[in-house]
């Protein structure tokens, strides 16, 4: 029928037919059989889940688990619409913790597909049940033999109805989307053991594990990258969430390896998403982005699964709070820990430095860049201490001035010449370090804006202006104490403000000072890390500027001991070439 054409006669569709068409938002494709088979099994208790397609899922789908099984009464029940054990009303779904609740999803496999179960609740007794397509073909219930737990198994999947059949992709695609399905499952329940086999062929084999981490690097990453991940763990009102985290050395260039699980449910959350982009801000390249997984795990009275037929979207009472917690751990861990960057890696890894050899630079121009540099001489920032470095070693005093662990030692890095009016070049052991003077000096004055407060300089006189928003207006107020550990001194006054004080070696104009301070709403709740970004750029020495040998010398070696060698951006802040590949780049070897 078109559209157009006169409906006039409203009928009611009949019962099955009304059926299947719901149906199809459960099961929508083979991985979705998948799915609810797998949220079965862990919801019956099982240990062990094995999995097995043929023909990318339609032909056929199958879960075996040894959770609790069901007796013939409940296998009976189990395939009726709106037939569950998990809730008893709505009410329910505020405490209810299991992956399924509506009672459907079985009812629907049974809708689109010939389902076989076989299940037995105590081992020795066991029944098998056949039903479907559809409601036409009587359920049917036999003697059957297997140990505790059920194989629950979908054949021919959308046989019957050609519409929707036409809509599967090809076996291939298909069957990768049941991989991810149950990749997902196993990434949320590492404590349970998973096998998935495809067309008789042996897949993935993921045995039970004690932490997220070692799953997630099992069955997310290649081999060898789980050495790159972290764990940690926040919490709120509430709520707990696991956070997996790849260091910078795992980035992708999409978000595609970034997961969140909301109470052992994979959802689609680009919130949560981005609240793991937030914290670690500054660690990745830019234009690139972590791998890791959010582990929400959320009072169910706090949220609500019911809101997507596939239950692949979530909704939250306080989802700021959430976001919150995400963003500030990450944050708080990158900045205490220091992801483990090149530099830890590499054959020269330092494990302590000397300061003395601190010299003033002699800049040729410039204001702002001098006095960051003076500061910075004055002042060194302070690292997180390296893995292996004690909490007591005081800087300044271990010889020799560098040592690498596990490594030979190579005595003092020379100074080698600046290129390019940007690279200084460093050479030692057998390597050459060519390091961006910029992104060094900034990434140093960054770590500093954030480790401890900004030196401020009181104002001649004092900048005053107007927002042009109540929303500016409000921002100032909630964050004036904030901005004051910035550097900024701000006060009401009258309608307006007035700045008094400034970070020391500030050298914007007044009009484009509002302008930054204004912007900064923007950072939401990252603003000490927007502002330590614009005060270390505007105040890094510049492509250009010319060090003299032993300041170029002192930032080099400061840039070779960074703990997170990359800028506030992201750019990497040095590189570096092995005598072995430029003599191989000249035949010499
Ligand atoms: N593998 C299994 N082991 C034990 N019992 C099972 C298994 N699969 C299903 N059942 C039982 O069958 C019932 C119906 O399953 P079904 O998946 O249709 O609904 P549900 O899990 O209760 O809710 P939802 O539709 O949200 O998944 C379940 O409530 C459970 O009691
Ligand atoms: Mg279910």
């Amino acid at each position: 029928m078109r559209i157009g054409e006169c409906l006039r006669d409203i009928m009611v569709l009949p019962p099955q037919e009304a059926r299947r068409i719901a149906a199809g938002e459960v099961i929508d494709r083979p991985a979705a059989l998948i799915r609810e088979f797998i949220d079965n099994a862990i919801d019956a208790g099982a240990s062990v889940i094995e999995v097995s397609i043929e023909g990318g899922g339609a032909k056929k789908a199958e879960v075996s688990d040894n959770g609790s099984g069901m007796d013939r009464d409940n296998l009976e029940r189990a395939v009726l619409p709106h037939a569950t054990s998990k809730i008893r009303s709505l009410d329910d779904l505020d405490t209810v913790e299991t992956l399924g609740f509506r009672g459907e999803a079985l009812a629907a496999a049974v809708a689109v597909a010939r389902l076989e179960i076989i299940s037995s609740a105590a081992g020795g007794e066991a029944w098998r049940l056949e039903a479907g397509p559809g409601e036409e073909r009587p359920v049917h219930v036999s003697a059957a033999s297997r140990t505790r737990g059920s194989t629950v198994r979908a054949l021919s999947l959308y046989e019957s109805i050609p519409a929707r059949k036409k809509f599967l992709k090809r076996e291939g695609s298909e069957a990768l989307l049941c991989r991810q399905v149950f990749i997902d499952k196993a990434l949320a329940f590492p404590d349970i053991t998973f096998r998935f086999t495809q067309d008789a062929r042996p897949k993935d084999f993921f045995p039970a594990v004690s932490s997220k981490k070692e799953r997630f690097a099992a069955a997310a990453l290649d081999t060898n990258e789980g050495k790159f991940l972290h764990e940690i763990g926040v919490s709120g009102e509430g709520f707990s969430v696991g956070l997996v985290i790849g260091g910078p050395e795992l980035f992708r260039t999409d978000k595609r390896m970034l997961y969140v699980f909301a109470n052992g449910r994979r959802i689609q959350d680009y919130s949560l998403i981005n609240a793991v982009e937030y914290g670690t801000q500054g660690w990745f390249p830019n234009g690139t982005h972590p791998v890791g997984a959010v582990y929400l795990d959320i009072d169910p009275s706090l949220a609500d699964f019911n809101i997507h037929p596939a239950k692949r979207e979530a909704r939250f009472k306080d989802p700021g709070a959430i976001h919150h917690a995400i963003s500030s751990g990450l944050r708080d861990f990158c900045r205490r820990h220091g992801l483990k960057s090149g530099a830890e890696q590499s054959a020269f890894r330092i494990t302590n430095y000397n300061t003395d050899w601190l010299t003033l630079p002699n800049r040729h121009e410039g204001t702002g860049g001098a006095l960051a540099m003076k500061a910075l001489l004055d002042n060194p920032p302070e690292f997180a201490p390296l893995p292996g470095q004690g909490q007591n070693e005081t800087r300044g005093e271990a010889q020799p001035v560098f040592a690498a662990e596990d490594a030979p030692v190579y005595g003092e890095p020379r100074y080698a010449g600046t290129v390019f009016g940007v690279f200084i070049l460093l050479e030692w052991g057998d390597k050459l370090f060519i390091i961006d003077q910029h992104a060094a000096h900034e990434r140093i004055l960054y770590d500093r804006f954030l480790s401890q407060p900004v030196p401020r300089q009181e104002l001649l006189v004092p900048v005053s202006f107007t927002t042009e928003s109540a929303e500016d207006d409000s921002f100032l107020e909630a964050k004036k104490q904030e901005l004051a550990t910035l550097g900024v001194i701000i006060e009401k006054d009258g309608n307006g403000w007035r700045i008094s004080a400034l970070p020391s070696g500030w050298s914007l104009t007044d009009p484009q000072t509002v302008k930054e301070i204004l912007s900064l709403r923007e950072a939401g709740e990252n603003i000490a890390e927007r502002w330590a970004a614009t005060l270390s750029c505007h105040q890094a020495v510049r492509d250009g500027d010319q060090l003299d040998a032993g300041a170029a010398l002192c930032l080099g070696k400061e840039a070779l001991m960074l703990p997170q060698p990359r800028c506030p951006h992201g750019r990497p802040v040095w590189t570096e070439v092995s005598r072995e590949a430029l003599y191989k780049a000249v035949r010499r070897i």
